[in-house]
């Protein structure tokens, strides 16, 4: 039987399927069912950073999006902190796997405290789901990509136990900006979160929402940067995200150097059954392949471990276009 285990975040993981923040992993009824179905780790729904200013009855700052701090105000009366502190104890009282709370934050303000309240609830390790939407021609990138910085240099002085950063896809230089991240502090980073994005209604003429879940061809915006980050960066922990829908992809991702897989979209459209069958097919593979061990094979593709590191670089189409006329 070959041996699943992998290390992330400094835990032991006992295979490398981590089911992302969703609704997937809101109650410990849920997170009971993902264990006993195979998965090697959960990510906690988000808390916002809003959320946990406004019980903390800090003032929210203006924001342009009335509607989004209307939304906050009023998740914020259901969905209470203490209420995610005891998901976070209750979870770690019933399942072996571990647990990772997860935060959506913008800023480093004073939330940040909340990280020991997270730490001393019992879970694992934090998960910072950190995104800025840059729209203003005035502000330099360096300024926009100081906000990571701070975020995960507060949050490192506030908590012992392991962060990573779940970050999009747009950075001028990602090797640097995820080198940087790890230089402050984080042990990992999840390569790339999936963003809420608009779409146009053309009959009704209305901003609509676009699809929210991902597809497996998703995978091509990732598995590149997870190849060459896990050279570049080496010891930063990589989850790689967005797209894993089977066995296949996590496979691929393993292959490029992600030391886990997150699941979301496929779990929500195919049930969260598909677990038992990725991992199946994780172990049909490595059999296959003869590998006994995740650790054998994982970076065996990446951008220091194959002859021409260049195809992780090929970005123009020139084959393509040059045979497809
Ligand atoms: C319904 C839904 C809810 C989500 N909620 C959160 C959340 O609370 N926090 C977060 O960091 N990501 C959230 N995400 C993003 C997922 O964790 C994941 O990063 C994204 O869906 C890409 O992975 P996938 O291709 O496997 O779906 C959510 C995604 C979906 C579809």
């Amino acid at each position: 039987m070959a041996d699943l285990t992998t290390h992330y975040l400094g835990l032991k993981l006992r295979n490398p399927l981590i089911v992302s923040s969703s609704g997937l992993t809101s109650t410990v009824e849920k997170i009971k069912q993902l264990e006993e179905l195979g998965a090697g780790a959960v990510v906690l729904k988000s808390l916002f950073e809003e959320q946990i200013k406004a019980e903390a009855g800090l003032m929210l700052e203006p924001t342009p999006y009335p509607e989004a701090q209307d939304y906050i105000l009023q998740y914020t009366k259901s969905n209470s902190l203490e209420e995610y502190l005891q998901l976070i104890e209750k979870a770690k009282q019933s399942v072996r796997i571990p647990v990772i709370a997860s935060i959506n934050c913008i800023s480093a303000s004073e939330w940040t405290s909340f990280a020991e309240d997270i730490e001393n609830a019992g879970a694992d390790a934090i998960e910072l789901n950190i995104y800025f939407l840059p729209t203003d021609k005035d502000s330099p990138s360096e300024k926009n990509e100081e906000l990571y910085y701070n975020v995960i240099t507060k949050v490192r002085k506030k908590t012992r136990i392991p962060v990573s950063v779940k970050i999009g896809m747009h950075f001028t230089n990602l090797v640097k900006t995820i080198h940087n991240l790890y230089v402050r502090g984080a042990n990992g980073v999840v390569i790339f979160n999936r963003f809420y994005a608009p779409d146009i209604d053309i009959d009704k003429m209305k901003i609509t929402a676009a699809e929210v879940f991902s597809s497996p061809s998703d995978i091509r915006n990732s598995l590149r940067w997870v190849g060459i980050i896990s050279d570049q960066v080496e010891n930063i922990d990589i989850a790689a995200s967005t797209g894993v829908h089977d066995g296949a992809g996590a496979i691929k991702q393993i292959l490029a150097g992600a030391k886990a897989v997150q699941l979301c979209s496929v779990l929500y459209k195919k049930g969260v059954e598909k677990l038992a069958v990725i991992k199946n097919d994780i172990e049909s593979w490595m059999g296959q392949h003869q590998f006994d061990s995740i650790e054998e094979f994982r970076g065996k593709l990446n951008y220091r471990n194959i002859p021409d590191p260049t195809v992780y670089e090929r970005s123009q189409f020139m084959k393509y276009f040059s045979s497809h006329v």
